[in-house]
Formats: C-alpha cells, sequence, structure tokens
C-alpha cells in the first residue's frame, strides 16, 4: 500500500513539473502542419544563382504550394492577348495550382515565412544554411548580392512574422532568423566589390532599343524625384517610392521619363500636375536591390533588376485588348543575372500576357495574377499619360533630380531608421 502511495505522488508530481515547464516555453505550434500542404523540395533544385549551395537555400526558404487566382482566359485556349481588359477583369478568377518561390521577383512570391517551421523542412534548411558558409562570396559577387537580398527578405519576414502572427512558433523562427543573418554576414560584398561589378543599363538598353534609346547615358531622359506627405497637414515628408516602402526598403526604386521635347517641356508639363504628361511621353521605373556591406553601410546596388515601362498614349486612348496597351516590363531572373549579364544585361522582356500579381511592384498581392499589361491599367489609366506619384492623400512635389545616387540614399536612410532594421541587428 505503501509503495501505491509513493507512485501515485510520483505521478502527480510528473505531471504538475510537465505543465510548467509547457507554461514556461512558448506553445507548440500545430498550424505549420495542417495550414500548409505537404511540399517537397526537390535535392537538387533549379540552380538558380550558378551556386548549388545558395539556390538549395533558396529553395527551401521560399518554396510552398498555394493556389492563385487567374482569369478564365489565361487557361483558354485562345489565351488573353485578344482579350478586353475590362472585360477580362470583370469575370470570376479561376484557381490554379501553383508553387510558389521559384525563380521570381521576391514581392511576387509573398512574405508568408510560418511554413519553415515545419520540423523536417526546418532542419533542411538549417543544414543547408550551414553549407552555404563554406562558400567564397568572392567566387560569385553578382549572385552573392541577390542571395543576400533573398535572405534580408527572409529575415525581415521572420520579425514581422513575431509581430503579427500570434501563433507562429517565435524560438523556431527567430533561430532561423539568426541564421538567416549569419549567412547575410558571409557573402556581403565590401563597398569595393560591389561598385565593381557595374551598371547593365547599357547593355539592357541595346537588347531593348524600342523601349529605352538613349537611356544608359540619359540622352533625353530625366529622373524624377516625388516627396509626399500621408495626408492633408502632415509635416513628414515621405522621400521614397511606393514601392520601396513595400519592398521593405530592400529594393530602391527609381523614376525617369522622356520626351523628345526635352527637359524643358517635360518640366512645364510637371508644374501642371495632374494633368497627363503629352502622348509619346515615356515612363520608366527602375529596381535595385540594397545591399548590406562588409563596412556596414547600405547601399544600392550598381545595376537593375526591373524595368517598368509605359508609353503615354492620346486622351482617350481605350485599348482594344490586352496585346494593345503600351505597358511592358523586363524583369531580370537570378538564373539570368548570374550567367549573362555582361551580354544581355540579365533583363528579358516579359508578353503582355504573362501573369503578374495583381497591383504588380507598386502593391502586389501574389494570392491572384493578371497579365502584367491588364494590372498596370488598374493604376494607371487606359492612356497612361499621367505621372502618378506616390498615391498619397496629402500633399505631392515633384522634382527633376541629377543626383543619381538620391534615391538609393533615401531608401538606405529609411531602412536605417526602421524596426525591421533594429531587429537585425546589423
Ligand atoms: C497598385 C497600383 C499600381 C499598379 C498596378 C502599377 N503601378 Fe506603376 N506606379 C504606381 C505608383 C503609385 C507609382 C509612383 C511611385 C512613386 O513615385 O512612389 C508608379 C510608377 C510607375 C512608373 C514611373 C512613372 C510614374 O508614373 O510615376 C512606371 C513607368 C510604372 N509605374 C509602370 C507600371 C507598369 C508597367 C505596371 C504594370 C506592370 C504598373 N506600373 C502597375 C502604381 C501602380
Amino acid at each position: 500500500m505503501r509503495a501505491g502511495l509513493v507512485l501515485l505522488l510520483t505521478l502527480a508530481g510528473c505531471r504538475c513539473r510537465e505543465r510548467q515547464a509547457v507554461t514556461a516555453t512558448p506553445p507548440k505550434v500545430a498550424h505549420a502542419q495542417t495550414r500548409w500542404a505537404r511540399h517537397e523540395v526537390a535535392a537538387v533544385p533549379e540552380d538558380v544563382y550558378g551556386v548549388p549551395a545558395w539556390s538549395r537555400v533558396f529553395a527551401l526558404a521560399f518554396e510552398r504550394p498555394v493556389s492563385i487566382g487567374v482569369p478564365a482566359c489565361h487557361v483558354a485556349d485562345a489565351g488573353c492577348l485578344g482579350v478586353e481588359p475590362t472585360a477580362m477583369r470583370a469575370e470570376p478568377m479561376v484557381g490554379l495550382p501553383t508553387v510558389l518561390g521559384r525563380d521570381e521577383p521576391l514581392a511576387f512570391i509573398g512574405e508568408q515565412v510560418t511554413f519553415l517551421e515545419e520540423d523536417r523542412r526546418r532542419a533542411a534548411l538549417t543544414h543547408a544554411l550551414s553549407e552555404a558558409l563554406q562558400i567564397d562570396p568572392a567566387s560569385a559577387p553578382l549572385a552573392a548580392v541577390l542571395f543576400q537580398n533573398d535572405l534580408w527578405e527572409r529575415a525581415d519576414a521572420v520579425s514581422a512574422a513575431i509581430r503579427t502572427e500570434p501563433q507562429a512558433d517565435w524560438a523556431a523562427l527567430e533561430d532561423l532568423r539568426s541564421r538567416f543573418v549569419a549567412v547575410m554576414r558571409h557573402v556581403a560584398l565590401s563597398k569595393a566589390q560591389l561598385a565593381a561589378l557595374g551598371s547593365n543599363d547599357a547593355a539592357v538598353e541595346q537588347r531593348y532599343p524600342e523601349l529605352l534609346a538613349g537611356f544608359a547615358k540619359r540622352d533625353g531622359w530625366v529622373e524624377l524625384r516625388a516627396r509626399s506627405t500621408e495626408h492633408q497637414g502632415a509635416t513628414v515628408w515621405n522621400t521614397t517610392t511606393r514601392h520601396a516602402e513595400r519592398h521593405g526598403h530592400r529594393m530602391v526604386f527609381r523614376v525617369f521619363i522622356h520626351h523628345q521635347k526635352g527637359r524643358a517641356a517635360l518640366e512645364v508639363a510637371l508644374a501642371r500636375w495632374p494633368e497627363p504628361l503629352p502622348a509619346g511621353t515615356r515612363f520608366v521605373i527602375t529596381g535595385a536591390p540594397m545591399a548590406l556591406t562588409r563596412e556596414g553601410t547600405l547601399e544600392a546596388a550598381p545595376f537593375i533588376t526591373l524595368v517598368e515601362t509605359r508609353l503615354a498614349m492620346p486622351e482617350g486612348f481605350a485599348p482594344g485588348s490586352v496585346g494593345a496597351l503600351a505597358h511592358d516590363v523586363l524583369e531580370g531572373t537570378r538564373a539570368e543575372l548570374t550567367r549573362a549579364f555582361a551580354q544581355t544585361g540579365g533583363l528579358r522582356l516579359l508578353g503582355r500576357d504573362a501573369l503578374l500579381p495583381v497591383g504588380a511592384t507598386c502593391m502586389p498581392d501574389f494570392t491572384s495574377r493578371l497579365p502584367s499589361a491588364a494590372t498596370c491599367l488598374m493604376c494607371h489609366g487606359p492612356t497612361g499619360a499621367r505621372v502618378t506619384g506616390p498615391m498619397a492623400h496629402g500633399e505631392v512635389k515633384f522634382e527633376l533630380t541629377d543626383d543619381g545616387a538620391a534615391a538609393g540614399r533615401a531608401v538606405a536612410d529609411a531602412k536605417r531608421a526602421s524596426a525591421s532594421f533594429q531587429t537585425l541587428g546589423w
């Protein structure tokens, strides 16, 4: 009888200690297994950076299966090019099973991160991250910039999930974040190595002269900067673009305009904003990754990875079909940037029916996609003739600038001042 009593007490004691232990550590979450469909990343995934060890990290850190909404014409035989854009948008979307996280822009992949909590996935990623430390970034400097920027997004996504998702397994995610940051440090270039990569403007212009003639030498082109307040009466002036803000200030966007009548004509037209600019004006927005250097500074990469452009059409222009819209996107995949940088600049013109997230790069929604040209129409209208500005409800000021580094500096300053940057501990 005494033996039985002792046993009972011990069991009760055990249970009690267990309960205490449970309340002291964050609750283990089950949703990683239930909310995310299982997905096996290939043992040898696509080599996006030309550095297999880094590409394995990329696949493990980003790949996940989801169903996205696409317009019915995308899955029909005739496709979307001949479809009238407003008719297309009026139709219900259809679901398309997709694997996110292949070689496409980060903003299109989306910032979800809790699928990495799953034990096997996390173990594989942890292992791949330690292998990534074996590669000398000087052996693949351009890839190192792209890889660091991708890891930076993951580190910021972890911080956001811990802040905003009550069920997130913060211990698991914080462990991953410190590993991401360690690899980011390892692949950081010096300022001199970064600058030595050089610009791809000339190569991109040479490949697409119909869109960018004169661009590399800024021959007839001017850079435009907008400053804005969020609402009327606000005293804080934003000096970066909506796009940079949406990309967590890990990318810099620059706006350029061109008209054959030159700078003076553009200045006159801008002073009349929000009136449209003359037909034939070409607008360009470029994107470039920000890099964290060995010296500890934040710098814009000297090369671009994205161009979105449109041609102002005359008042009253109404596109009869998606293919008739003068909105075009040049996208730099990791694979092409790291292999064909010197020859082609690494950017490729997407078809006007290539799918982009609704909201494009300005406010990407990765769960639904439209043909690229039709996506642009939603914010820039059929003629695309008005300088958009940051779409704030407050005041906007435009200026033409000759300081090509100003946009990058503004993004670096905004990033340094952000909570996500403090958390990174760079
Ligand atoms: C969600 C709305 C939205 C969509 C969709 C969108 N843009 Fe924009 N775009 C903007 C905003 C806002 C700016 C101004 C950025 C700034 O200065 O902050 C802009 C700027 C631009 C500029 C620079 C000149 C300007 O108007 O200020 C170009 C060129 C451009 N977009 C092209 C495109 C193309 C091409 C697409 C389609 C692939 C597209 N945009 C889709 C909102 C959008």
